[in-house]
């Protein structure tokens, strides 16, 4: 299988991939910073190249929030489901982002275009030490929480650092902490510099970015020039059977090693 996938890269997908130590790229054409249409071209190729990714079988898919997500989710189909069965569960809860991005709304919207089921989690992101405490050992909680732990796929983006500081209305003090840590990236609630060392953990409910290592099914879909140094600073961890859908415009600045 691995020989496939190999014969199916073109020479730059093969340089990034092994750049990245990551078991399979695709790299659209363009830059979806540029072009709003490379964006789409993306989240199409996401959902093709899923197709190609998983066997036959049954999935718990742990899907995260976004605009690349959320784009992504429109080109799901019933076709995803002609030989599997899909339980879709959020990376995580709510984040005071726009409804149309939360990672709720795209693991619903996936599962009503496969026709699989889904499993909200409908709680803030950014709780206080005491109101977190009592909510951990909520029935339903705990239990979307223990199916999410469960899951053999993952599907997520990376993002920019400035740019989801300022879509979470984070604080002046902490934007200003952030850039002094040299903060370019975040995913799964965790800001990272170029080294990918963490500089700040948002969430604690939810899917932590200790637990991808184990999932046997990943998909990172992120594109973007501004996104280039957050891809590959994240990439760090990112385990092997990672596949990356991304564009030119990340792709060419990580080969030049930004
Ligand atoms: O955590 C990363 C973000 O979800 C990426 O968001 O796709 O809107 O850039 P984006």
């Amino acid at each position: 299988r691995f020989m496939r996938l190999l014969l199916n890269m073109n020479a730059k997908e093969k340089a990034l991939a092994d750049y990245l130590n990551i078991q399979f790229c695709r790299i659209v054409p363009g830059d979806c910073d540029e072009d709003a249409s490379v964006l789409d071209e993306i989240g199409k190729t996401a959902a093709k190249e899923l197709h190609a990714l998983l066997p036959a079988g049954e999935f718990i898919v742990a899907v995260a929030g976004g605009s690349t997500m959320a784009q992504a989710a429109e080109h799901f189909s019933p076709e995803l489901s002609q030989n599997r069965e899909f339980m879709f569960v959020p990376t995580r809860g709510g984040l005071g982002e726009s409804m149309s991005i939360q990672a709720n709304s795209v693991s619903d919207r996936m599962a009503q275009l496969v026709g699989g089921e889904n499993m909200a989690l409908f709680v803030p992101d950014n709780l206080s030490e005491k109101a977190y405490a009592s909510m951990k050992s909520e029935p339903s909680i705990k239990h979307t929480l223990s199916v999410m732990k469960k899951a053999n796929c993952l599907l997520y983006s990376i993002g920019n650092a400035k740019v989801m500081m300022e879509r979470r209305r984070m604080s002046h003090g902490l934007i200003s902490s952030l850039e002094a840590h040299n903060a370019v990236g975040e995913a799964f609630g965790c800001y990272f510099n170029e080294n990918g060392e963490i500089v700040y953990r948002l969430s604690r409910f939810g899917l932590q970015i200790e637990d991808i290592e184990k999932i046997p099914y990943a998909m990172a879909i992120a594109g973007g020039s501004t996104k280039a140094k957050a891809i590959k600073a994240f990439m760090k961890y990112a385990p092997h059977q990672t596949w990356l859908i991304t564009d030119e415009g990340a792709a060419n600045l990580i080969l030049k090693g930004v």
